[in-house]
C-alpha cells in the first residue's frame, strides 16, 4: 500500500517577491523563484510535497495558514516584516497546531533591535536565520525530520 506524501505549506511574507533586487547587500542576489526551485528539488529528494505562496498581505497569509488545517502536515514560513508585528499570523499558526519552522535569510539577531523580536518564534518548533537561501533548505530538512519522528 502506498502512503500519501507529506504536504508542507511554504509561506513567504511581504517584500520577498523583490528578492534579487531588494537590498542585495542584506538579502543576496537569489530571487524568490530561485529559492522556490531549490526547495522543490530538495522536496523531491525528501519525498514531500510543497504548497507555496508569497503574499504582501497579512490577511492572505492568515487565510493560507488556516487552509493548511487538514491539508498540510507542517509549515515552513518566512513571515518577513510580519515576524516582528503580527499577532494574527502567530494566532493562526497556533490554531493549526501544525509543526512550524520559521526561517529568515538574514541574521535578525545581528540587525536593528526591532528585528530581534519574533511573535512567532515562541510557538515555532525552531527558528533558522542568517544563512541566506540556505536557511530555507535547512528549515525544510528540520521540518521533515520533525514530521518523521
Ligand atoms: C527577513 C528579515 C525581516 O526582518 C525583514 O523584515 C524581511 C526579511 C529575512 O528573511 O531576513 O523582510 O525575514
Amino acid at each position: 500500500m502506498s502512503v500519501a506524501p507529506k504536504r508542507i505549506l511554504v509561506l513567504h511574507g511581504p517584500n520577498l517577491n523583490l528578492l534579487g533586487v531588494r537590498e542585495p547587500g542584506v538579502y543576496g542576489s537569489t530571487t524568490l523563484e530561485g529559492i522556490n526551485s531549490a526547495l522543490s528539488a530538495l522536496a523531491r529528494e525528501l519525498e514531500v510535497e510543497l504548497k507555496t505562496l508569497q503574499s504582501n498581505s497579512e490577511g492572505a497569509l492568515v487565510d493560507a495558514i488556516q487552509e493548511a488545517m487538514g491539508d498540510c502536515q507542517g509549515i515552513l514560513i518566512n513571515p518577513a516584516a510580519y515576524t516582528h508585528t503580527s499577532v494574527a499570523i502567530r494566532d493562526a499558526v497556533a490554531a493549526t497546531a501544525l509543526p512550524t519552522v520559521e526561517v529568515h535569510l538574514s541574521n535578525i539577531h545581528a540587525r536593528e533591535a526591532f528585528r530581534t523580536h519574533s511573535y512567532l518564534a515562541p510557538i515555532a518548533v525552531g527558528q533558522i536565520c542568517g544563512f541566506g537561501p540556505e536557511s530555507y533548505l535547512l528549515g525544510l530538512r528540520a521540518l521533515v525530520s520533525v514530521l518523521e519522528k
